[in-house]
C-alpha cells in the first residue's frame, strides 16, 4: 500500500475544481487519509519546491503557490503514486492524456492545477512536510476489499 501527497494548487482552488479532482481520485478507488486547506508562505514553499531551485520556472512557481490557498490531501492505495500521476496526466497539459485532469482542465504547465508525489520516498517526505502524524488518519473503509484486493 502506498501513500501520496496531492496538492490542489491555487489555480485549481480558485477555479472551483477541488470537488472535481477529489471526486476523480475517490471514484478511481483511492482512499483519502488526510485533507486540509493551507495558506503557504515563502519559506514553506521553498522547502516543498527545493528540488526545483535554480530552474527557470522556480520564481513563478513559488509566487504561484503562495498566491492563494492550497488544498492539501493524502491518498492511499495500491500503486497510489503511479495511479495518481496517471489520473493527473503529464506536467504539461498540452501533453496530458485525454481524460486526465490536466488534459481536461489545463492549458499550460504554470497552471497545471495539481502537484502529486513522484515516488514513494518523495511522497513520505512531502507528507511529513505538509501534515503532522496525527493529521493522517488510517481508517477501514468498507469498500477496501472491493477496490484493493486485500484477500488475494
Ligand atoms: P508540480 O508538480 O507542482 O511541480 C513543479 C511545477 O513547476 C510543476 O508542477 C509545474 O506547475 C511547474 N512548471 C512550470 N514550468 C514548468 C516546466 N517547464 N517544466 C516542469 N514544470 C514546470
Amino acid at each position: 500500500m502506498e501513500n501520496t501527497l496531492v496538492l490542489i494548487k491555487p489555480d485549481g482552488v480558485q477555479r472551483g475544481l477541488i470537488g472535481e479532482i477529489i471526486s476523480r481520485l475517490e471514484k478511481r478507488g483511492l482512499k483519502l487519509v488526510a485533507a486540509k486547506r493551507v495558506s503557504v508562505d515563502r519559506p514553506f514553499a521553498e522547502k516543498h519546491y527545493a528540488i526545483h531551485k535554480g530552474k527557470p520556472f522556480y520564481d513563478s512557481l513559488i509566487q504561484h503557490i503562495t498566491s492563494a490557498p492550497v488544498m492539501a490531501t493524502v491518498w492511499q492505495g495500491p500503486n497510489a503514486i503511479a495511479i495518481v500521476r496517471q489520473t493527473m496526466g503529464k506536467t504539461n497539459p498540452a501533453e496530458a492524456a485525454p481524460g486526465s485532469v490536466r488534459h481536461d482542465f489545463g492549458l499550460v504547465p504554470e497552471r497545471n492545477l495539481t502537484h502529486a508525489s513522484d515516488s514513494v520516498e518523495n511522497g513520505a517526505q512531502e507528507i511529513a512536510l505538509w501534515f503532522g502524524e496525527d493529521e493522517v488518519i488510517e481508517w477501514d473503509r468498507s469498500t477496501d476489499r472491493w477496490a484493493f484486493f486485500l484477500n488475494g
